[in-house]
């Protein structure tokens, strides 16, 4: 296992569209294992391997309080969503930033486990958001791409301050 490390945004990396997986093999499942190592290290709640500079379509979440409920996505698609949610969203990519986006409070996902199994899953809530927020990170898209452009810009800024301090 080794942990990974995570884009940032701006980094034009996040904007690649990760395409579907074949097969589930021992590739993916080192990918899968060290992407559960990263975002619990983080600490975080979701990462996509997007994030990780990997254009695979594999999604790791865990929104458990206690952090033993790990959920592997391989090809996740939502097939139904209903309602609308939102929370102040995070991402490992965007640290500090949270702003409510406007979500489907309930999605239906058809994905492969980490064994490739098959599986459909009725989520809601934050569950939901977490999953339609790293779907949207395999398509290259980040939360603050729902925001107003002054506030995208602001965020920019800011991160980028962030990089130039860190070097
Ligand atoms: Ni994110």
């Amino acid at each position: 296992m080794a942990l990974r490390e995570i884009l940032r945004y701006p980094d034009p990396r996040l904007r690649k569209k990760a395409l579907p997986v074949a097969r589930v093999d021992k590739e993916i499942q080192d990918l899968v294992r060290d992407m559960a190592e990263t975002m619990y290290k983080a600490p975080g709640i979701g990462l996509a391997a997007t994030q990780i500079d990997v254009a695979k379509r594999v999604i790791v979440i865990d929104v458990s309080a206690d952090r033993k409920d790990l959920r592997v996505f391989v090809n996740p698609v939502i097939s139904e969503r209903s309602g609308v949610f939102g929370v102040e969203e995070g991402c490992l990519s965007v640290p500090g930033v949270f702003e409510e986006v406007e979500r489907a409070q309930k999605v239906t996902v058809r994905a492969q486990d980490q064994h490739g199994t098959p599986f459909e899953l009725v989520a809601e809530d934050l569950l939901a958001v977490c999953i339609q927020h790293e779907i949207d990170h395999l398509d290259g898209k980040v939360f603050v791409d729902y925001l107003s452009r002054l506030k995208q810009q602001r965020i920019r800024k800011k991160l980028e301050k962030q990089q130039r301090l860190a070097m």
